[in-house]
C-alpha cells in the first residue's frame, strides 16, 4: 500500500472461478461514525480491510473511543470521548471524515473539523451538509479553514437536499437520530449504503423509516444501546470484478453480491454482449470477450448507473464494437481515465461531461498512472483485455477502495502483480 506500488497486468488471459466480494467501504465508513452516537458497544462486521477504513478507526481513537480493529471486524467503544475536534491531519487524509460531524454534534454538542479541500474528481462541496446542520438547530462558524458546528441540543426539522447528495444524507440522519422531534429529508439519496446505515442505527433503537427511498423520517430518541451489524457486500467492487471477466472472457462467479444493487449495471452489461446469472446473493458472468457498444451509459444518483463504475465500464466500452456514448452527470472531473486509456490505444474524445468511445479491436500494454480509486481500478480491467504488459502506477489509490484487486483477479487466473517499492 505504498505510493510507490504499481501493478503489473499481463493481458489476453480469461477469467475463471469463483470470488468471494468484501463489505462495502461506503457503508462502513458512515457506520462507524456513526458508533460515536451509541451508549454501548458496537460490534461491525464484514468491514473491508481499506487504507480508508484505518483512517477512520485512527479517528475514532483521536476522539477517545476505544475501538479494536481486527479485519474484517472492529469493536467501537465510544461511551467515553475526550474530545470533539477531528484532528486535521486525519481530515485531509480522507474526504469521509466529515461524516463526523452529524455524529458528534449529536451526541456531544459540539463538532469542528477542517473544511476536507477538492479532490480530483470535482470541487466536492459540503453545502447541504451545513445547511442541513444549520436547519437542525445549529450555529456554523467558518474561519480559518475550520468548520466549527455548536448546538445544545438538534431539533427535528423538514430539510429538502437541492441534490441528493449521499454523504449529507447520511450526515443528517446521524445527526437527527438523537435530535428533539422528528425530521424528515427531502430528496434524500437512494443508495443501498444509506439504508444500511439505517438499519444498523435502527437495531440500536434509533427510528428511521424511508432509507433507501426518496423521503426519509427519522424520529428522535433519547439514546442508542450498542449491538452487532453486518456490513452489506459492496457493490462497486462487484460490478469491477463483473465487468473484468466481461472484458477478459470467462466465466466468473462473484459470491456474496446483491445483484439487486447492480441493476443498471447489468443490463448495461448485458446490453454489451455480456451473459449474467443472477440468484440471491451470487452472480455469474459468463463473456466470450467479444462485447458490443451500448447506445447511452448516464451516471446519475442510485438507482441510476453509479459514477463509480463510469470509469471501469468505459475501459470495457473501449473494446466494445462500435460507438458508445458515456455522459457524467454526478461528478464534474471524473474522466482523467480517458487520457491514460488513450495511452493504451483506445479512441476517446471529451467534450465537456461526455465521453464518444469509438471501440477499438484491442488495446496495448503501457505504462499508465491511477489518477484516483475508480480510475485506476479501470486501467488494471483495460490491462486484462490489453495485449502485452501494462504497469499501473500509484497503485495506492486503487487500494482505498478494493481490498487487494490484485490478488482477486490472480485468484481468477489473471496474470497480475503488485510491485512495491520502498
Ligand atoms: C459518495 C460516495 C462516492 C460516490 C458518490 C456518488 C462515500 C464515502 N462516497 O460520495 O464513492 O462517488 O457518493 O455516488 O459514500 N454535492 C453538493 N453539495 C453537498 C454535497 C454534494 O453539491 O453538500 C454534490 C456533489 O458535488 C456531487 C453530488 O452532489 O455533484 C453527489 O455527491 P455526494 O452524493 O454527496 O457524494 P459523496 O457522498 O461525497
Amino acid at each position: 500500500m505504498k505510493a510507490l506500488d504499481q501493478i503489473v497486468v499481463e493481458g489476453g488471459t480469461p477469467l475463471r472461478g469463483a470470488v468471494r466480494v468484501h463489505g462495502a467501504k461506503n457503508a462502513a465508513l458512515p457506520i462507524l461514525a456513526a458508533s460515536l452516537l451509541v451508549d454501548g458497544v458496537c460490534v461491525v462486521d464484514d468491514v473491508p480491510d481499506l487504507q480508508d477504513i484505518r483512517v477512520m478507526v485512527d479517528i475514532l481513537r483521536a476522539l477517545g473511543a476505544s475501538v479494536e480493529y481486527s479485519p474484517p471486524v472492529v469493536r467501537v467503544d465510544a461511551r467515553r470521548i475526550s474530545q470533539t475536534e477531528v484532528p486535521e491531519e486525519l481530515m485531509r487524509r480522507m474526504r469521509s471524515s466529515i461524516f463526523l460531524m452529524g455524529p458528534l454534534l449529536a451526541r456531544y454538542g459540539h463538532a469542528r473539523v477542517s473544511r476536507p479541500g477538492g479532490c480530483t474528481i470535482g470541487s466536492r462541496p459540503i453545502d447541504l451538509h451545513l445547511k442541513g446542520l444549520a436547519a437542525l438547530g445549529s450555529s456554523i462558524d467558518e474561519r480559518h479553514g475550520y468548520i466549527d458546528c455548536r448546538a445544545r441540543r438538534l431539533r427535528g426539522a423538514a430539510i429538502y437536499l437541492d441534490t441528493p447528495s449521499v454523504g449529507a444524507t447520511e450526515n443528517l440522519m446521524m445527526a437527527s437520530v438523537l435530535a428533539e422531534g422528528t425530521t424528515v429529508i427531502g430528496n434524500a439519496a437512494r443508495e443501498p449504503e444509506i439504508a444500511d446505515l439505517a438499519d444498523f442505527l435502527n437495531r440500536l433503537g434509533a427510528r428511521i423509516e424511508g432509507a433507501g427511498e426518496d423521503t426519509v423520517v427519522i424520529s428522535g430518541v433519547q439514546s442508542l444501546a450498542g449491538g452487532r451489524h453486518t456490513i452489506i457486500p459492496d457493490r462497486i467492487v462487484a460490478g469491477t470484478l463483473a465487468i473484468a471477466a466481461a472484458m477478459a472472457g470467462g466465466e466468473v462467479t462473484l459470491e456474496h453480491v446483491r445483484p439487486r444493487h447492480l441493476g443498471a449495471v447489468l443490463t448495461k452489461l448485458r446490453e454489451a454482449g455480456v451473459e449474467i446469472e443472477v440468484g440471491r446473493d451470487i452472480m455469474r458472468v459468463r463473456s466470450d470477450g467479444e462485447l458490443s457498444a451500448v447506445e447511452q451509459v448516464r451516471t446519475a444518483p442510485y438507482p441510476g448507473f453509479p459514477t463509480d463504475l463510469q470509469a471501469p465500464f468505459m475501459a470495457l466500452l473501449s473494446v466494445a464494437r462500435g460507438m458508445s456514448i458515456v455522459s457524467e452527470t454526478v461528478f464534474e472531473e471524473r474522466f482523467k481515465h480517458v487520457g491514460e486509456l488513450c495511452r493504451m490505444g483506445a479512441n476517446i474524445r471529451v467534450d465537456l461531461r461526455t465521453a464518444f468511445v469509438q471501440g477499438v479491436p484491442r488495446l496495448t500494454g503501457a505504462v499508465v498512472q491511477a489518477s484516483d480509486l475508480r480510475a485506476g481500478a479501470a486501467l488494471v480491467l483495460a490491462g486484462l483485455a490489453a495485449k502485452g504488459t501494462t504497469v499501473v502506477e500509484q497503485a495506492h489509490h486503487i487500494d482505498r477502495g478494493y481490498e487487494r484487486l490484485d490478488e482477486m483477479l490472480r485468484g481468477l487466473g489473471a496474470r497480475v502483480r503488485r510491485l512495491s517499492q520502498s
